[in-house]
């Protein structure tokens, strides 16, 4: 059977109570009502909603803090996953970021191996651990950057970003 159309689009206020659904089952310790109003009042960030038959099926918070873009959460519907709606998001991502010299950044839990696989099909690498990051478990945190070449080349450059270049994001 066809699955129904999937459409990307802006997340709003209205769509937080679907998105704590989702986030409750999706995260060991999920994100407060408050922490995604608070994304969502920022004006330089990019929010998404993924709506399949008018239902919240996944949504992304990407805030943008002076020249970088950091994705600070992704998850799809535990019944629905595998079927393309994080790529869909990501995608409709970095159609309305990417440019010139753009970076993106990003912690997952080491064990998220979906999570990488996913980033990684994006040209994200891994730049780094955080010994110990989450609270809950003191799992690591892997850093991942990606980044898009053909910048000035006057921008700030971090460290881990260095290694994102060498391995060929
Ligand atoms: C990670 C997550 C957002 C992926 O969403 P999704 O819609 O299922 O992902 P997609 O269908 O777009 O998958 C794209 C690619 O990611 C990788 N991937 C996704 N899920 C995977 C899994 N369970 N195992 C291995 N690779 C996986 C694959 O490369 C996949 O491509 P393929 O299906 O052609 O092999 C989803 O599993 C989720 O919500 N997990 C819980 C929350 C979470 O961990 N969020 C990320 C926090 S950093």
């Amino acid at each position: 059977m066809t699955p129904e159309p999937l459409e990307i689009r802006r997340l709003s206020y209205a769509d937080l109570p679907q998105v704590i659904a989702i986030e409750r089952r999706a995260f060991p310790t999920p994100w407060s009502l408050a922490m995604f109003v608070l994304e969502l009042s920022k004006p330089s960030g990019i929010c998404l909603a993924a709506v399949r038959e008018g239902t919240i099926v996944g949504y992304l918070v990407c805030s943008r803090y002076e020249r970088v873009w950091h994705v600070m959460n992704v998850a799809v519907d535990d019944r629905m996953r595998r079927e393309g709606i994080a790529t869909a998001m990501l995608g409709r991502l970095f159609a309305e970021a990417d440019g010139p010299g753009a970076q993106y950044t990003l912690e997952v839990r080491a064990s998220n191996a979906a999570a990488m696989a996913l980033y990684e099909g994006f040209g994200f690498r891994h730049a780094g651990l955080r010994r110990g990051y989450y609270h809950d478990n003191h799992e690591d945190a892997v850093i991942m950057w990606r980044v898009v070449e053909g910048g000035d080349g006057h921008e700030w450059v971090p460290d881990d970003q260095r290694v994102a270049r060498r391995s060929g994001a």
